[in-house]
């Protein structure tokens, strides 16, 4: 069976002592609770090792944001797949929105990138998602079946089972403005049955798909109470412990 999985997405917030300090915490409202759920902070790649040490991997799952679409070499400032690897992190964001809008990256960089992640172990949470324009003018099924395919549908079964998938319409990320418990079900059935018609029923039905934007405690009991959201990707609300574990106890 699929899991109920909740991650934050620190994004480009925190020093490193502040980042080592915020983990600690979520950590340490993790003790002692029996939560329901997978529990995962993706942080800067400054944050990864001195935040790896910190936690308890068995209570807390560690995450980078993004890493490079090559092995090694020059292409100074980029951070591999297997440096992700090698600082203990076991999950990588790949494909969110913001990478796509402001980094240009394509379905091509991001095909490179989700093999070499999970060429080095890593599980690659892939984001998906249509901006207003296309909520508005119908296209937000069709935008989203073609980041799958473009970026997804090379990989085999078995490496399609290791995936955690995001949807973010970007129109709900940052703003205040979280899409509807329908409107991401009805999204979300059909991000499933999209990998159903190409991998199969058991892949389709054990894959996590998550939902991220403006989640928050308040409004993440009715989304995980859908049958398909099978948990969130969280930004801002995943900076303060208390909102964060507000949204992990929803399940
Ligand atoms: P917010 O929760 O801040 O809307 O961000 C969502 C997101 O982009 C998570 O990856």
């Amino acid at each position: 069976m699929r899991k109920n999985i909740v991650a934050g997405n620190w994004k480009m917030n925190t020093t490193v002592p502040e980042g080592v300090k915020l983990a600690k915490e979520v950590n340490k409202a993790l003790e002692g609770q029996d939560v329901n759920c997978d529990v995962i902070i993706c942080v800067p790649f400054t944050h990864l090792v001195p935040v790896n040490d910190a936690i308890d991997a068995n209570k807390l799952g560690l995450g980078a944001e993004n890493c490079a679409d090559h092995r090694s070499g020059a292409y100074t400032g980029e951070v591999s797949a297997p440096m992700v690897a090698s600082t203990g992190a076991k999950y990588v964001i790949l494909g969110h929105s913001e990478r796509r809008q402001y980094y240009g990256e394509t379905s091509e960089t991001l095909k490179e990138k989700v093999g070499l992640a999970l060429e080095n172990g890593l599980t690659p949470i892939f984001c998906i998602g249509e901006v207003l324009e296309q909520r508005e003018d119908g296209s937000y099924f069709d935008v989203v079946k073609k980041q799958i395919e473009e970026a997804l549908f090379n990989l085999s079964a078995e490496d399609f089972s290791k995936l955690i998938l995001a949807y973010e319409p970007v129109w709900a990320i940052g703003t205040g403005k979280t899409a509807t418990d329908d409107q991401a079900q009805e999204m979300h059935a059909f991000i499933r049955k999209t990998i159903e018609d190409k991998y199969g029923k058991e892949v389709a039905e054990n894959t996590s798909i998550l939902y991220g934007g403006s989640c928050k405690p308040s409004n993440a009991k009715a989304l995980f109470a859908k049958p398909d959201v099978d948990g969130g990707l969280i930004g801002g609300a995943s900076l303060d412990t208390e909102s964060f574990m507000g949204i992990v106890t929803a399940f």
